[in-house]
C-alpha cells in the first residue's frame, strides 16, 4: 500500500501543474477570442465584469452536446474511480441495476479496491480488474478496459482532469460534484465533450430527490404560476471531517477551507431550483451573482477544541466563511439565494424552495402555500362539494399558512409524487444511498446509455452550477461585486428543450 503522505504530496503536485498548464492553454485558446460586446450582456451598463463571461468560438468539428443522444449500449462496462466514502456504496447499487457492469475499480489504496471488487464479484459472479496504488493508475484502467462510461469519486481538485482523460479514451464521463473548481477547467471540460462526442454528466444527485422530482411535477403542471424567486442552500455540519487527517473526505477537503473563500458547494441546493426554472434550457439562464462570507471562526476554533496545539489544523488559517451566502440574477429577472455552511452548528437544510406568482414550494420540512394549492385546494373543494367549511376552514387561511406535516406531506406525494418515482421508488427504497436519490441517479444514467437518449443533466448544467464556486470566490475577493456567468451552450441555451418530466 503507497503511504497516504506519499500520495498526497504526489497529488498536490499534479493538480497544480494540471491546473497551471490547464489555465495556460485556456488562457492561450481564448486570446484572439471575440469579447462579448454590452449589447450581448444583459447586465446593467455600470457592471465591468467580462472578463468572467468571455466565450471562446465553438472549434470546428465541435458539437454542441444539448440533446445529444450517444449510440445505444446493450449492456453499459462501467469503470470507477474513487473508492472512498462515495465510490464504494455505488458499487452496490451498479450491482442491482439491469445493462451495466461494472469491469474495473480503481483507487489509491487496495484495500478500498478489494473491498469493492470482492462485493462486486459475490453480488455479480464477475470480478472486475483492480488498479491502485499510483494517482494515474486510473489512466492504465482506461487504457486496457476502454469502458463506455466512467465515474469520478475523488477529491474536487481531480475532477476536471479526470473527466476530460476519460472522454479522450472513448468514454462517457460521470461527475461527482462539483464538476471542476475554475472556470478555465470548466470550459476545457465542456470543450472536451463537444468535441470528443462523449457525455459529461455531473451527479447532482439531489435532483432525484423524492420531494425535489415533486416539486418539479408540480412547477411543470403550472400549479404556482410564473417563476419568480428560489432559495437553494447546502447546510450541513460536517465538522467531524476533520478528523479523516491522513485519509479520507477531511483529509484534503480542509484543505480547500484553509486556501478558498466562497460558496464552494453550491450544486446540491441549486441543481434542483434551475431545473424548476428550466435553466439553459430555452426559458432562462443565470445572468450573474454577488456572494459574500460571513467570518471564518468555525474551523478553527473546532481544532483547537479537538486538536494538539501543534497539529497541521491548528497551524493553518482558515480562509473560508463559515456561512457563505450568494444571489444569482437570471436572464428573465428572477432571483435565487445560495447558502452553503458545513461548519456551524445547525441543523441540516438545503431550502428547497421555489416561489411563483400563484405559490410557493419548499423544504425542510415539506410545506407548500398558494391559491390553487394546499389549504386553498381544500377550501375549494369544500365549496365545490357544497360543504363551506365556515370558520373552521377559514381559519385554515388559504396561502398564509403552510400546508405541512405527515398527513399534507403523504397527501401531496398522493397527488404529485413524480411519474419516475413512482416507477423506481420502491426499488429505490430498497437500494438506498440518500433516501433512495442515488440510486435512481445510478440507474437513470445506465438507462439513458442503454436507449441512446439524452441525460436528464447535460455537461453545460453541470458546468453552468459549478461555476458559482469560482464567480462567488471572485466577488467574495472583491468586496462583493457582481461577476457575469459564461454562457458555456454559446447561445444554444435558447432551443434546448426543457428537461422532460420521465415517465
Ligand atoms: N453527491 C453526494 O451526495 C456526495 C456525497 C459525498 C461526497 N460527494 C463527492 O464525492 C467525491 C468524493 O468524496 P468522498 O467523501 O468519497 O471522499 P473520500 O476521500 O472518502 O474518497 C475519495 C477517494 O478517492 C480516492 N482517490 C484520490 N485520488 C485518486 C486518484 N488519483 N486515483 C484513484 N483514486 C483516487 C481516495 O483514495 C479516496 O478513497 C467528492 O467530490 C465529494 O464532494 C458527493
Amino acid at each position: 500500500m503507497v503511504p497516504a503522505d506519499k500520495i498526497r504530496m504526489t497529488n498536490m503536485f499534479k493538480y497544480m501543474m494540471i491546473g497551471l498548464v490547464g489555465a495556460a492553454a485556456v488562457a492561450a485558446a481564448q486570446s484572439d477570442a471575440p469579447q462579448p460586446t454590452s449589447a450581448e450582456l444583459t447586465h446593467e451598463q455600470n457592471i465591468s465584469v467580462p472578463d468572467t463571461a468571455a466565450v471562446p468560438p465553438r472549434p470546428e468539428g465541435s458539437i454542441y452536446m444539448g440533446g445529444f443522444r450517444a449510440p445505444a449500449i446493450e449492456c453499459v462496462r462501467v469503470a470507477v474511480i474513487g473508492l472512498g466514502e462515495r465510490g464504494l456504496p455505488q458499487t452496490e447499487h451498479f450491482a442491482a441495476i439491469p445493462h451495466c457492469e461494472v469491469v474495473g475499480v480503481c483507487d489509491l489504496y487496495d484495500d478500498v479496491t478489494k473491498e469493492a471488487a470482492d462485493f462486486i464479484q459475490e453480488k455479480t459472479g464477475k470480478r472486475p480488474a483492480e488498479y491502485h496504488g499510483d494517482p494515474k493508475a486510473y489512466l492504465k484502467m482506461l487504457e486496457e478496459l476502454k469502458p463506455d462510461a466512467v465515474i469520478i469519486n475523488t477529491p474536487w481538485e481531480t475532477h476536471a482532469q479526470m473527466a476530460i482523460d476519460a472522454m479522450e479514451h472513448g468514454a462517457h464521463a460521470f461527475v461527482e460534484v462539483p464538476l471542476a473548481l475554475t472556470l478555465e477547467d470548466l470550459w476545457r471540460v465542456v470543450d472536451t465533450s463537444e468535441r470528443t462526442k462523449r457525455h459529461c454528466m455531473m451527479l447532482e444527485n439531489v435532483n432525484y430527490g423524492r420531494d425535489e422530482l415533486m416539486f418539479l411535477n408540480m412547477v411543470r403542471q403550472g400549479l404556482i404560476g410564473e417563476l419568480l424567486h428560489g432559495e437553494a442552500a447546502y447546510i450541513h455540519e460536517l465538522r467531524m471531517q476533520m478528523k479523516s487527517v491522513d485519509r479520507g473526505c477531511g483529509s484534503w477537503r480542509t484543505y480547500h477551507y484553509a486556501g478558498r473563500n466562497g460558496n464552494l458547494y453550491p450544486t446540491h441546493g441549486l441543481g434542483p431550483v434551475a431545473q424548476y426554472m428550466n435553466i439553459a434550457r430555452t426559458d432562462d439562464t443565470f445572468d450573474r451573482i454577488v456572494s459574500f462570507g460571513s467570518p471564518a471562526l468555525g474551523r478553527a476554533a473546532y481544532a483547537k477544541k479537538n486538536f494538539p496545539e501543534d497539529h497541521k489544523w491548528n497551524q493553518m488559517e482558515f480562509k473560508c466563511a463559515d456561512m457563505s451566502t450568494s444571489i444569482i440574477k437570471t436572464k428573465a429577472g428572477r432571483t435565487i439565494l445560495v447558502q452553503w455552511d458545513e461548519t456551524s452548528p445547525r441543523p441540516y437544510d438545503r431550502k428547497n424552495l421555489i416561489q411563483g406568482t400563484e405559490g410557493t414550494l419548499a423544504g425542510f420540512p415539506t410545506r407548500v402555500a398558494g391559491e390553487r394549492i394546499g389549504y386553498s385546494a381544500i377550501e375549494k373543494q369544500q365549496e365545490e362539494a357544497g360543504q363551506p367549511g365556515g370558520k373552521e376552514i377559514a381559519d385554515l387561511g388559504g396561502y398564509h399558512r403552510w400546508y405541512q406535516g405527515k398527513e399534507a406531506v403523504a397527501e401531496l406525494y398522493r397527488q404529485y409524487d413524480h411519474p419516475l418515482y413512482k416507477r423506481l421508488g420502491e426499488a429505490a427504497e430498497k437500494n438506498g444511498g440518500h433516501g433512495g436519490m442515488d440510486y435512481i441517479m445510478l440507474y437513470r444514467v445506465i438507462e439513458c446509455l442503454h436507449k441512446g437518449e439524452p441525460l436528464d443533466q447535460n455537461v453545460y448544467e453541470g458546468a453552468l452550477w459549478s461555476a458559482v464556486g469560482p464567480l462567488s470566490e471572485k466577488s467574495v475577493n472583491e468586496g462583493g461585486a457582481p461577476q457575469v456567468f459564461p454562457d458555456f451552450t454559446r447561445g444554444d441555451w435558447k432551443t434546448t428543450a426543457p428537461l422532460p418530466i420521465v415517465e
